[in-house]
């Protein structure tokens, strides 16, 4: 019998990598898991308990992830998107996470979207994508996620630092020691800078198609 289906979706913050996987896990009726959300959980409770992420060891929070934890809504703010790049460069915090991630996947597959999933995570993968885009159009999309006035009169501004804010999580995110932001060797890279969320789809599908189709997995 063929292995469970596993598709990596990695690639730099606001790159599209929730969108794509999202859809690709419902095209397939594949289970999805965003891995962001549980580093992002371990730096809300870091703050939530008045512990700084950049100096204190955040294992024992890692421990507590719960999960109500994921589901809560204020994890995708500026303060929790810096907490949590600084809880992952922690090895013992990367540690516990690493069998959640796992035995998600394990029985039924999955599409698991983060940052190391074909190199740590899943590095035996049936298919592997790496989702990239410009700094400029990352900020641009993800400010567009988060805005509340759209016709607010310092937007480029507003967007200007929102791109020097995922600028500093990549260069944090890629240039630590533990399982830095990287493409697998042997990752698709998509560059979706001037390609329309169905378009990228349409590509990841033909992909997996192409690849799994070709081991008999889908
Ligand atoms: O949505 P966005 O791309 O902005 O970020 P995210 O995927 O929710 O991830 C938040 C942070 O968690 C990242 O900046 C990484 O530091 C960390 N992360 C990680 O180290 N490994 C993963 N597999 C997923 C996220």
């Amino acid at each position: 019998m063929s292995r469970a289906l596993v598709i990596a979706v990695d690639g730099p913050a606001a790159a599209g990598k929730g969108t794509l996987a999202r859809r690709l896990a419902e095209a397939l009726g594949l289970p999805y898991l965003d891995t962001g959300l549980l580093y992002r959980a371990v730096g809300r409770r870091m703050l939530d308990a008045g512990l700084d992420p950049a100096t204190h060891p955040a294992d024992e929070q890692a421990r507590r992830v719960t999960p109500e934890d994921l589901a809560r809504g204020d994890l995708r703010v500026p303060e929790v998107d810096r907490a949590a790049s600084l809880v992952a460069a922690q090895q013992a915090v990367r540690a516990i996470l690493v069998d959640v991630q796992r035995d998600f996947a394990r029985a039924s597959g999955g599409v698991l979207d983060g940052r190391d999933i074909g190199t740590v995570i899943f590095p035996e993968a049936q298919v592997k994508l790496f989702i990239t885009a410009s700094p400029a159009a990352r900020a641009r999309r993800r400010w567009e996620q988060l805005a509340r006035d759209r016709n607010a009169p310092d937007r480029e501004a507003e967007i200007a630092r929102v791109e020097a804010e995922l600028v500093a999580r990549d260069a944090a995110d890629a240039g630590r020691a533990v399982a830095p932001l990287k493409a697998a060797e042997d990752a698709v890279v998509i560059d979706t800078d001037r390609l329309t969320a169905e378009q990228v789809l349409a590509e990841a599908l033909r992909l997996v198609r192409a690849r799994a189709g070709a081991l008999g997995t889908v």
